[in-house]
């Protein structure tokens, strides 16, 4: 018979034979809500059992209650007792214990993703999204930093979901991590399943770079979001390619933590913005780090207070403290006209706290979480659908608005709007408003290979991230695209705008081309002592990482939108070149089911060996997506992939040919007719 004395002698690695002391919680720092505890007699003895493997036995009995109170109170086993006390942030990366620079690299990350300045709700492991989370819970949290103290040069972790499975050997070359995070088997792979699976202990939604460990605070965010309201403005408003936002309003809602890019994001392209939050904790903070200028509950001053600064063509940004649907009630019965309009609540998860009902207030839609869900879910719909109804009449009086992924449209057809599917029926033709990648994202940057590239400076000084965004700015051609003019002012006024929170990190949208001199660079850098090591990555929200069909690949219109394909050899394909590493998903920003996504890091460490993996690796993450769009026929990464064949000597791409749209409409209308 095994006794957990065999066990405990069999494993080197393991969290220590000691109970903490169940630490104190900071006053002020934001919670989660209670998830639902829905499980049955049987399962909830399954998802104890499951917690308390972690855990040496003789705890077993004093573990046990107060686990069973998390369940119960929490609606997940957070192992609260397990966070270590005190701060936890992204230090620099020599403070860390490790047996090679990647194991340390990664518990910068992870830090970072829980520091209170960046987590959304860091005592439940969540960095953003409502509930996206690093790990399940803080018994993993401990193992994974163990596993990464003794990670070396010829070993690979496994993560699965936030349980650290083990070490395995490899080999220098292959990822340092492999994470993968809530994929389910087909018919289980729905939000009901996931609900029981999270309870259980089995299952982590790690939106994207939250599991992913490569959040940078809400910075990665606002240059995508600056790029979607600038493009926006330069499709839908005629505003020419080099100008800017100036005299031009933008509504949305949400200052939670990609939301709150918003604001930033107005202002610094040169506009007025107006973005609604419920949740007044989210709008002091933003508030207090200077990403949103003005505060107001009342819509009579918000409205005046924009018109004053639209009227004098200066950009700013107005939080008005209430709900979205009440906000745009106003415009509608005032006759305020609304330029550009979209919505970021937290609509991948309505019913789960994402997105509060009108009428309700903050508080009091947290406390019907928990305690009357079943009318929650009849207010959100109802809420959904006045939402739609408000939007669609300001659409008719000229207003552009788009679906900020955040399935916004999918929550409106679930609350039984079937008006919003274009085919009035079901989501197969999709919806009536466009998503903003369908429109500004997709084409105009993803398709090109344009997206999310990111650096953390690992020695946390700032020194270091100047000098890169310097090196970086100096590798980009402002006079190729307007693409590349854009990036060249984001990363020449990055620091003028202050945008770092956590470690010293820095976003810049770059294609393939760009990504692969920039990190040859900075890996230059490295090796001449320049600069300390560096961490690069990107969030998911990309050209080849994420097969999403509600956003990432929402224009892909072949009929593979609804294939994740692309992401997963996106994946494999880093995985096979060597990425320190790589990462794989469910859900992302949509929710469960809806998407899979993957990511990656790479430590840049100086040595001849990441040069290849940059050659390699970093331009197939980018390249794989660009050939995937091409051979969906989007314009924009067909013209990119012949100019490849043309200049690439390793790779090569397959190229649709171009058919003639009326040749088989005309076939295929003749054939219909006859039957
Ligand atoms: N920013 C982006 O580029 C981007 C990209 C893709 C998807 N998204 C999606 O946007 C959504 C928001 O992401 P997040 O990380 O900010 O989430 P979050 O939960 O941190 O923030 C959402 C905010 O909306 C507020 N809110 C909810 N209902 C409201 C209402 N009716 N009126 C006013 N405010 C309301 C909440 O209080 C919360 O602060 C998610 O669904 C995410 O997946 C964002």
């Amino acid at each position: 018979m095994i006794s957990n004395i065999n066990i405990a002698e069999a494993m080197t690695v393991k969290l220590e034979n000691i109970l903490p002391e169940m630490p104190e919680f900071v006053a002020g720092i934001r919670r989660a809500s209670n998830r639902g505890f829905t499980i049955n007699v049987k399962d909830t003895e399954v998802a104890l059992k499951n917690a308390l493997r972690y855990i040496p036995g003789k705890f077993h009995k004093t573990l046990a209650p107060e686990f069973l109170e998390e369940l119960k109170s929490r609606g997940r086993i957070y192992g609260y007792r397990f966070r270590p006390p005190g701060k936890i942030y992204g230090k620099p990366v020599d403070k860390y214990r490790g047996s090679c620079l990647a194991g340390k690299a990664f518990q910068v990350m992870i830090d970072n993703n829980l520091d209170f300045d960046i987590a959304l709700y860091p005592y439940e492991l969540v960095t953003y999204g409502e509930t996206g989370q690093v790990c399940q819970n803080w018994m993993q949290y401990r193992l994974i930093k163990k596993y990464l103290e003794v990670l070396t040069e010829d070993q690979t972790l496994v993560v699965e979901s936030g349980h650290p499975l083990g070490l395995f050997k490899s080999h220098p070359d292959a990822p340092r991590v492999i994470n993968t995070n809530g994929l389910m088997v087909g018919i289980f792979d729905n939000q009901e399943e996931w609900h029981r699976a999270m309870q259980l202990g089995v299952a982590n939604y790690g939106q994207m770079t939250a599991g992913g460990w490569m959040y940078i605070g809400p910075q990665g965010i606002v240059h995508g979001t600056f790029n979607t309201i600038l493009n926006a403005g330069r499709m839908k408003l005629g505003i020419g390619k080099d100008e800017d936002m100036q005299g031009h309003l933008f509504v949305s809602s949400g200052l939670g933590g990609m939301s709150g890019a918003q604001a930033k994001s107005v202002e610094i392209a040169g506009g007025v913005g107006i973005i609604a939050e419920v949740d007044y904790s989210r709008i002091k903070t933003r508030h207090e780090q200077g990403w949103v200028s003005k505060i107001s509950i009342d819509l009579d001053e918000v409205f005046k207070m924009a018109q004053e600064y639209l009227d004098r063509k200066e950009p700013v940004s107005i939080a008005y403290y209430g709900n979205i649907v009440d906000l745009l009630e106003y415009a509608v019965k005032n006759n305020m006209f609304i330029e550009l309009l979209s919505d970021q609540t937290s609509c991948h998860a309505p019913y789960d706290g994402g997105y509060c009902p009108q009428g309700l207030s903050f508080k009091e839609r947290t406390e019907m979480l928990s305690k009357d869900h079943d009318r929650l879910v009849k207010l959100v719909n109802q809420s959904l659908r006045k939402h739609f109804e408000m939007v669609r009449i300001l659409v008719d009086r000229g207003t552009y608005f788009f679906d900020y992924g955040n399935s916004f449209m999918k929550a409106v057809f679930d609350a039984g709007v079937t008006e919003i599917c274009k085919n009035g029926v079901d989501t197969h033709e999709g919806f009536i408003f466009p998503s903003y990648v369908e429109d500004i994202m997709g084409p105009l940057l993803f398709d090109y290979g344009y997206g999310p590239f990111r650096w953390v400076c690992l020695s946390g000084k700032h020194d270091d991230l100047e000098k890169t965004d310097h090196a970086a700015m100096s590798c980009i051609d402002p006079s190729r695209r307007s693409q590349d003019r854009d990036n060249y002012i984001w990363i020449r006024d990055a620091e003028k705008h202050s945008l770092v929170v956590g470690t010293q990190a820095r976003i810049l949208y770059q294609d393939a081309k760009g990504r692969v001199k920039i990190a040859l660079k900075f890996n230059e850098m490295v090796r001449n002592g320049e600069i300390g090591p560096i961490m690069i990555g990107r969030d998911h929200h990309d050209t080849g990482g994420t097969d999403s069909p509600f956003r990432e690949t929402s224009n892909i219109k072949d009929g593979s939108n609804i294939m994740a394909d692309m992401a997963t050899q996106c994946f494999a394909g880093n995985a096979a070149r060597g990425m320190s590493l790589v990462t794989l998903h469910n859900g992302g920003g949509v929710g469960i089911g809806k998407a899979i996504n993957g990511g990656f890091g790479l430590v840049l460490d100086g040595s001849r060996h990441v040069d290849e993996v940059i050659r390699s690796a970093l331009s197939w993450d980018v390249m794989g997506g660009v050939a995937r769009r091409a051979w969906a026929r989007c314009p924009n990464s067909i013209e990119v992939s012949i100019e490849s064949n043309k200049k690439s000597k390793d790779n090569h791409i397959t190229i649709p040919y171009i058919v003639d749209d009326a040749l088989v409409k005309n076939l295929v209308s003749k054939e219909f007719n006859r039957e």
